[in-house]
């Protein structure tokens, strides 16, 4: 065959196969939750000129569950919280595929960097202490930081049970950190401080803590694609998916929009269902759409906040640790004062001591050989660009400063972490209501770009979003059936 012919070939295989198409109905621009959402409710009602582009070269986006050494791990969403109103665990709920935990994802126990021992009591008192200021559904008005109601509360409430000068008291003031990484590894925020107090956010009833039986977090995606669980009756979802494309432009015109992508393919679409993070939309709203989005929704998309968290997995020859569940720690004063010098590798924060400092727990994977590290603050930036070997060494160091009298703490085999804030596509892991930003501001987010005939014509998806439940999975899963949904009325009428 002439190099012509072999050409032609080629480009026939594309049309036949759909992906060469003059115009789509409907292009989705990003194959995480919410897109494939979006895509698999529009397929089962029967529309399927649809095409879905996605930057990175695999689909799930902020759902991403990896085969760690034998085991699945999520670098991503990992747990799903709440039954009433939470599309994922009502799709999922008569399936047997997820467990419920019998404690919360934190451990229970807590040790110092004194490695002076906390008795199971105390540790409680701690955690009742942590909680007891965590209820967020309580207090002041709007534009209020979370961070300073819950740290005012926290010392009022240490205030009232202790006299000063009582050994215990400093224990408790210690633990202002863990409290303050325990609210931002639920809100990613970088500073408790930007985070709104009041905010539409629902937490869904019923338990919170659902994990996956020997699966991970991706197994929804299977589900919501069909591929689980009968693969026979698996929707057509990839025959609509393209990967490495990443949209660089999309250009509203009369009678249709022109999506261009890096690598210099175009594509043309009656509506766009954009669902890309709002870290995303931050970076690059600006150059991405022409005509600029309106004001109302661009100043949505600078109120809300992001920030991020990372996950550091750990992967071990032997489980040291024992039957423990993990470790909570306190940092003493003294010991925060002299991380530094005893452990120089690595960045200081802005107090001049270590990142690892920026270690409160460490959670253990039931029925693997696996420790999870979750870092939260304002050093994720430069802790997610430091090297493997710096931050395997930092976290081994500290290991063995509050446990090393306890356990004999080994050398992990290997690690995995995630850079969701470094990552273009990402930017961050999930937003928060910002003491900038409120309910308006999310709902001026989701709000369709509209024609002169009234038709949406871009709509917009994504965990950002969803007026209850931001930040969450199932949020963004919710946010792709309310927009799929919105297109298929259209297209009945
Ligand atoms: C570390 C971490 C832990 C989490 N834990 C939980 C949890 O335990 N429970 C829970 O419910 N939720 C959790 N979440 C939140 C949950 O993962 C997200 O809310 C949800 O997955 C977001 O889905 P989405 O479709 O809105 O966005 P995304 O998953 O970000 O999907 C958007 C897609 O768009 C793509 N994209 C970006 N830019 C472009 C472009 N220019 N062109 C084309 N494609 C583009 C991206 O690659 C991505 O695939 C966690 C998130 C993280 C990061
Ligand atoms: C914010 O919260 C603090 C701490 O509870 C309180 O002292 C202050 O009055 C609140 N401010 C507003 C504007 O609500
Ligand atoms: C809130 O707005 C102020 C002023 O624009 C800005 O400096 C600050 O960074 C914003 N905070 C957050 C959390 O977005
Ligand atoms: C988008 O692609 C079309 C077709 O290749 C091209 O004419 C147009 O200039 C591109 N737009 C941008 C902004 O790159
Ligand atoms: C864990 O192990 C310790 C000592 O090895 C034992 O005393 C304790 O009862 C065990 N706890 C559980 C929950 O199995």
């Amino acid at each position: 065959m002439k190099p012509s012919q072999l050409l032609l070939v080629i480009l026939s295989i594309l049309v036949a196969s759909g992906v060469c198409r003059e115009q789509y109905k409907i292009v989705i621009v990003g194959a995480g939750a919410a897109g494939i959402a979006t895509a698999t409710k529009l397929l089962e009602n029967g529309i399927d000129d649809i095409l879905v582009l996605e930057a990175e070269s695999r689909i799930g986006g902020r759902i991403n569950t990896v085969n760690f050494h034998g085991c699945n791990v999520d670098l991503g969403a990992e747990w799903v919280g709440g039954e009433v109103n939470n599309v994922v665990y009502e799709t999922l709920k008569d399936r047997n595929l997820l467990y419920l935990l019998t404690r919360d994802v934190f451990p229970e126990k807590f040790y110092l960097s004194s490695r002076q021992m906390i008795s199971e009591k105390l540790s409680k008192e701690l955690f009742d202490a942590v909680f007891a200021a965590f209820d967020i559904n309580t207090g002041t008005g709007p534009h209020n930081s979370t961070g300073s109601v819950i740290q005012q509360r926290y010392r009022e409430n240490i205030i009232k049970k202790f006299k000063a000068g009582d050994g215990d008291m400093d224990i408790f003031i210690w633990a202002e950190d863990f409290l303050r990484h325990f609210f931002l590894f639920a809100k990613g925020s970088f500073s408790w401080y930007d985070n709104a107090y009041t905010s539409d956010h629902e937490t869904c009833p019923g338990y919170q803590n659902y994990g996956w039986k020997n699966h991970g977090y991706g197994k929804f995606l299977d589900v919501l694609i069909r591929k689980y669980p009968n693969p026979s009756r698996q929707l057509p979802f990839f025959e609509k998916l393209l990967v490495d494309k990443e949209v660089t432009k999309i250009t509203v015109n009369d009678d249709h929009i022109v999506i261009n992508c890096s690598d210099n393919s175009h594509y043309k679409a009656n509506h766009v269902v954009f669902t890309t993070s709002i870290g995303v939309l931050k970076e690059n709203h600006k150059k991405l759409f022409s005509p600029k989005l309106p004001i109302y929704k661009q100043l949505a998309i600078e109120r809300i906040g992001i920030g991020a968290v990372i996950k550091v997995f750990l992967k071990y020859e032997h489980e040291w640790w024992g039957n423990s569940s993990g470790f909570n720690f306190i940092w003493t004063e003294k010991d925060r004062i002299s991380s530094r010098t005893e452990f120089p590798e690595g960045p200081e924060n802005k107090y001049g001591q270590s990142w690892i400092t920026e270690i409160y727990n460490v959670i253990v994977i039931p029925n693997s050989r696996i420790l999870l590290v979750v870092f939260t603050g304002e050093m994720i930036p430069v802790i997610e660009k430091l090297d493997d070997q710096i931050v395997t060494n930092g976290i081994k160091f500290t290991l063995k400063k509050f446990l090393g009298h306890l356990y004999k703490i080994m050398e992990p085999q290997t690690m995995i972490r995630s850079n969701w804030y470094h990552n273009p596509h990402f930017r961050g892991t999930y937003s928060f209501s910002s003491i900038n930003s409120t309910g308006e501001d999310v709902k001026n987010l989701m709000a369709p770009i509209k024609n002169a005939e009234g038709c949406p014509i871009i709509l917009f998806a994504g965990e950002a979003t969803s007026p209850l439940h931001h930040s969450s999975a199932h949020g963004a899963v919710e946010s792709g059936f309310r927009e799929a949904e919105r297109l298929i009325n259209i297209y009945k009428n």
